[in-house]
């Protein structure tokens, strides 16, 4: 059967090698399409293939009515809000993501950031240090768990909230159990995003909740813009000169922060957190292990849309 690799942000050669290997020893063939410019392209692309492996890119409903032989999305990466669910469910198409393969990459840079701020973007002026810092942890799962772990490591103190966990496991997982996001974010010198993009997360975190946060805190977001009300963002910063936002990913208002907010505030060009060498073979590789599973024997272990 014919599988699309589309990815806009193409993985590291040694990845794209290994999912070719996969994919051809299952007895498939591998089309590519990388860095693409316009999403027409992917539109095009998809028309005889029976299964995509993608990150970022976006599956709409418009992509899916291209495809009429596509079986199964593999979303190579943790969050599929770039997938049209309930298109995919309607057209009998089996979505999949690769939950913790590309975690620790993420974590790394969530920390990474962490320093970058504490040491004012890493100009000569006097910095701080992470150690004996307060870390919140907004949902503890594969990636927030890490980076509680590496932060603890670090000498930093680790609260998380996690409404799918119990005491039991945070604790377990290394973080003191907090049981609302106002005392999570009250507490945190600084505060760890790691929620999903739903229609319950986006927008959530905004004035109230930033300006909760202690003196000189810094908000570090490595999930999605979307879950950042970005007015008050604004606002927050504005009102709060002590505190800072550092991201990886964009917030489209990011020209007007930078003015206004300078060094307190800074977001990668491109999200880029699970970008590393090792993370696009862990994903990769398993989106095509998931795929040539799924193929011969219809495994859905990894399935995230509704069954029909
Ligand atoms: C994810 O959800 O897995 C991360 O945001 C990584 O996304 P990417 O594959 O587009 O880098």
């Amino acid at each position: 059967m014919k599988v699309l690799l589309a990815t806009q942000k193409p993985f590291a050669a040694k990845a794209v090698e290994g999912i070719e290997a996969i994919l051809k020893e299952a007895g498939h063939e591998v089309v590519k399409l990388e860095k693409y410019e316009a999403q027409a392209d992917l539109v095009a692309a998809v028309a005889d293939v029976e299964a995509m492996i993608i990150r970022s890119d976006k599956v709409t409903a418009e992509v899916i009515a291209a495809a009429p032989k596509l079986k199964i999305v593999v979303r190579a990466g943790a969050g599929f809000d770039n997938v049209d669910l309930e298109a995919a469910t309607a057209a009998k198409v089996v979505v999949m993501n690769t939950p913790g393969q590309n975690s620790n990459a993420v974590a790394e840079l969530a920390l990474g950031l962490m320093i970058f701020m504490a040491r004012t973007q890493l100009t000569p002026a006097t910095g701080s240090e992470l150690q004996g810092k307060r870390l919140g942890v907004q949902a503890y799962g594969n990636v927030g768990r890490l980076v509680g772990q590496k932060a603890k490591a670090l000498g930093m103190e680790i609260s998380a909230l996690d409404p799918f966990l119990t005491d039991e496991q945070i604790i377990a997982g290394g973080a003191e159990p907090v049981h609302s996001v106002e005392e999570l974010y009250a507490a945190s010198d600084y505060l760890s995003i790691h929620i999903p993009a739903l229609p319950a997360t986006i927008k959530s975190i905004g004035y109230d909740l930033i300006t909760r946060m202690p003196k000189g805190a810094t908000l570090v977001n490595t999930a999605r813009k979307e879950v950042i009300d970005e007015d008050g963002l604004m606002k927050a910063l504005e009102d709060r000169p002590d505190l800072k936002y550092v991201t990886d990913v964009m917030p489209d208002n990011y020209a007007a922060l930078q003015e206004k907010f300078g060094l307190r505030v800074f977001a990668t060009p491109k999200k880029m957190g699970a970008q590393t060498a090792e993370a696009n073979v862990n994903a990769g590789l398993a989106a095509a292990r998931q795929i040539a599973d799924f193929l011969a024997t219809g495994n859905c272990k990894f399935q995230v849309n509704k069954k029909w």
